[in-house]
This record gives C-alpha cells, sequence and structure tokens, in this order.
C-alpha cells in the first residue's frame, strides 16, 4: 500500500486530507522528516511554505517520489501565486483553482520532472560560512543574524548554572549562552525541526539539552532554572500573534527559580512589557534602538 502524505495543515474547506495520512512538516512536532521521504507516494496534499527555496525545496522533495495527485495550496499573497508556475518548471501539468484567497494547483506525478535535484540541492542544511553555523532555508533568520538577536547579543553577560534558550532557532543565541563556563545545562527548545536539527550540529556541547516541541505544550523542561534566554516569536503559522511572545514569557516566568533571570529581546511595537511587569518582580530595560527593546527581567 503506497504512502498518502500531508505537509502542514491546510484549511480544510479548500482541500480534503486523507485520513490517516503522514505528517511531514518540520513545524509539526513528530512528523515525519521530508529528508527520509523515499517510499512512493500515493498522494500528496502540501500546504505550500512562504520562502521561494523552501517551497520549491518541498515541492521537489513530494514530486521525486510520487505516483498519484498532488494538491498544493497557499495564500496567494504567501506564494500561492506562484506554485503553479513552480510546479510547471518542474515538469508538470497543472490545473489551478482560486479560492477564498489562496491558489489551489493540482498535479499529477509528471512523466519527465525536471529541476527537482537543483531544488533539492538549494533548499538543503548548509554550512554558512559568514554564520558559522549550520542553516537551512525556512528556518527563522536562516541566512543572517536577527538584529534583534544581534542587540540582545550585545548585551547578554555570562550566564550561570542550568537554563534555557526558548524558541532557540538554530543555537545563535545559545552559543554565546554556551560560551560561560559557569553554565553547567542548557535546555535549547524550537518547533522547527530543522532548527534544532542544526542547532544539534552547531552546538556539539554535552550540556545542552534539544527539544523539539511547541513550547505551549510541552511539560520536558525542569523547573527552578537559574536564566532563561529568548528572542520570543510573534507569528504562528504566518500571522502575527502577540499570545504566542506573551506564552513564552509566561512559560519563562513558570520555568524560573525565585531569583532567576531572563533576558528578552522584544520588537518595540510589541506589548510586552506590561506582562513583563505582571510576571517578573523586577524588570529593567537594558538596552533598546528604533526597532528592539532588551529587558533583564527577575522572577
Ligand atoms: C525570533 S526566533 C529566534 C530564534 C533564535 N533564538 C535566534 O535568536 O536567532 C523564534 C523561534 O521560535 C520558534 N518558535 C515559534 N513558535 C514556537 C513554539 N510554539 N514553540 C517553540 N518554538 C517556537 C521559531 O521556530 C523560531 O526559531
Amino acid at each position: 500500500m503506497s504512502l498518502d502524505a500531508v505537509f502542514g495543515v491546510p484549511p480544510a474547506p479548500l482541500c480534503l486530507v486523507p485520513p490517516g495520512a503522514a505528517q511531514f512538516s518540520p513545524l509539526v512536532p513528530g512528523s515525519r522528516a521530508l529528508e527520509e521521504l523515499e517510499e512512493p507516494l500515493g498522494s500528496a496534499v502540501v500546504l505550500a511554505p512562504p520562502g521561494t527555496i523552501e517551497r520549491q525545496y518541498t515541492l521537489a522533495r513530494f514530486i521525486r517520489v510520487l505516483r498519484g495527485p498532488l494538491v498544493a495550496l497557499a495564500p496567494k499573497d504567501k506564494g500561492g501565486s506562484r506554485i503553479a508556475k513552480e510546479l510547471r518548471e518542474f515538469g508538470c501539468e497543472v490545473e489551478e483553482e482560486a479560492r477564498q484567497h489562496h491558489r489551489i494547483c493540482r498535479v499529477s506525478a509528471p512523466a519527465n520532472a525536471v529541476g527537482l535535484e537543483h531544488a533539492i540541492r538549494a533548499g538543503a542544511p548548509r554550512f554558512d560560512e559568514g554564520l558559522g553555523l549550520w542553516t537551512q532555508p525556512g528556518v527563522f533568520s536562516w541566512n543572517r543574524i536577527d538584529p534583534g538577536s544581534a542587540l540582545l547579543l550585545e548585551q547578554l553577560p555570562p550566564m550561570a548554572g542550568v537554563g534555557a534558550d526558548l524558541g532557540g532557532g538554530i543555537g545563535v543565541l545559545a552559543r554565546k549562552i554556551l560560551s560561560s563556563e559557569a553554565v553547567r545545562e542548557l535546555h535549547l527548545l524550537d518547533l522547527d525541526s530543522r532548527a534544532v536539527a542544526c542547532a544539534r550540529r552547531n552546538l556539539p556541547d554535552v550540556r545542552v539539552r534539544f527539544h523539539w516541541a511547541d513550547l505551549r505544550q510541552f511539560a520536558g523542561i525542569p523547573v527552578n532554572l537559574d536564566f532563561v534566554v529568548t528572542n520570543p516569536p510573534f507569528h504562528d503559522g504566518g500571522a502575527e500573534d502577540h499570545d504566542l511572545g506573551r506564552a513564552f514569557l509566561a512559560q519563562a516566568a513558570y520555568l524560573l527559580r525565585a531569583g532567576g533571570v531572563c533576558w528578552v529581546v522584544a520588537n518595540r511595537h510589541l506589548p510586552y512589557e506590561e506582562l513583563l511587569r505582571s510576571v517578573f518582580l523586577r524588570v529593567n530595560l537594558r538596552a533598546e534602538n528604533g526597532a528592539f527593546k532588551i529587558f533583564e527581567a527577575h522572577r
């Protein structure tokens, strides 16, 4: 029996996902890795990601093993309007439909696929000489240090004891945290399995515990931490979501021991200061520029 696959969580009214379809999105903890997809695919439904390189990589990975129909869809302004062209460039005949601000493309396995290996190479994990880190198109700020993280890196003093990097990505902040020998254990948690895989390569350090998880549903980090460092996400599924950032700050406060410290970078426009003041004992603004604020908050 061949495999049915799904990537992401496509909006239910727009397409049918076969019951039992295997999930391949790196943003769904527990899903299968796209890189290990070798068996023939009976069908696939792909909520195509917004980044061009990442989207073409994902589509190419599916088409490479496709034996039946594939539906690829995305909001028009988040890559959807480019899917049909990209699928044609892979040699597919495409039927395209526009519905509810989405573009929905249907194809069958092409008789002569072209350009798949090129797209797969372009989207694969790689060592970035400039960053000095392993990274992959699609992970947060994949080819440059995020300016908010850069400001936090400038301010961050040496940490000590046991702590966490919440939403740790490929390990930009964790690399600095681990430069302190007084750090005994660091929990790096991220929702994106690609980022966690890169972080594992970037941080070959026995003090690190890696967690691929949604912080809002994870209980695997010990409490009574000495420190938390975070550049919290404020997008969920592509849309700005302040509740996600708030959940990170509330979780940081929950995980810390009394007297523990949390270093946070926040975009100036985000309403996090009030929450910080409500869940921490002391909150100090340590630095700011036109775009970001750095807070040191004590439990
Ligand atoms: C602003 S980025 C910071 C990444 C990294 N710490 C840095 O400074 O470059 C936020 C990170 O949170 C992750 N993330 C988003 N939603 C999450 C969730 N619900 N649970 C855990 N991590 C999440 C993203 O994948 C992203 O890597």
